[in-house]
């Protein structure tokens, strides 16, 4: 249930920007791990380094979404954030996943960070389409 006319245009385009930058790093995460699985040297290196970065090109839209959702939209749009809040979590505990694989060496988590990894990318599409219907009705 949404209340599309109880929220700011500006919170919805703020919202609909954050859920999609959000969504286009966890393609970002897809693509790079596929550089260094299964992968050894320098270059595989390298590309995990890049993968552990750029989770902050998902995780920094994914916290300000729900923070925004939290404040301004909980309310009018109580499914959606949910969502964004349910997004905020799965996207610190698959960079929790990865940096205790990547520093503990917990190679036993890998499955649990690929299983994660697909439940953060249904999350972050379902937001940010349902965040362009609430932007544009
Ligand atoms: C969905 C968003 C994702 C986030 C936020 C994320 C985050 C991270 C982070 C922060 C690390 C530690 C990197 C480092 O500093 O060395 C890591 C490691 C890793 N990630 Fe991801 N990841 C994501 C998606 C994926 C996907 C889709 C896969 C593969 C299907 C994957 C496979 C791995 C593996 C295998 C490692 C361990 C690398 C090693 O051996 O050290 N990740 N991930």
């Amino acid at each position: 249930m949404t209340d599309r006319a109880a929220v700011p245009p500006g919170v919805r385009r703020a919202f609909a920007i954050l859920t999609g930058i959000a969504t286009l790093f966890v393609f970002v995460q897809f693509f790079t791990s596929g550089e260094f699985i299964g992968t050894h040297g320098a270059a595989a290196e390298s590309w995990k380094a890049v993968h552990g970065v750029t989770a902050y090109g998902l995780l920094v839209p994914a916290l300000l979404a729900a923070v925004l959702a939290v404040v301004a939209l909980r309310r009018a749009a109580p499914v959606l954030t949910g969502v964004a809040v349910a997004l905020l979590v799965a996207a610190v505990g698959q960079t929790a996943t990865g940096e205790l694989i990547s520093r503990a060496h917990l190679d036993s988590l890998t499955p649990v960070h690929v299983v994660l990894a697909a439940v953060v990318l249904s999350l972050a599409v379902w937001a940010s389409m349902r965040s362009a219907t609430l932007r544009r009705g």
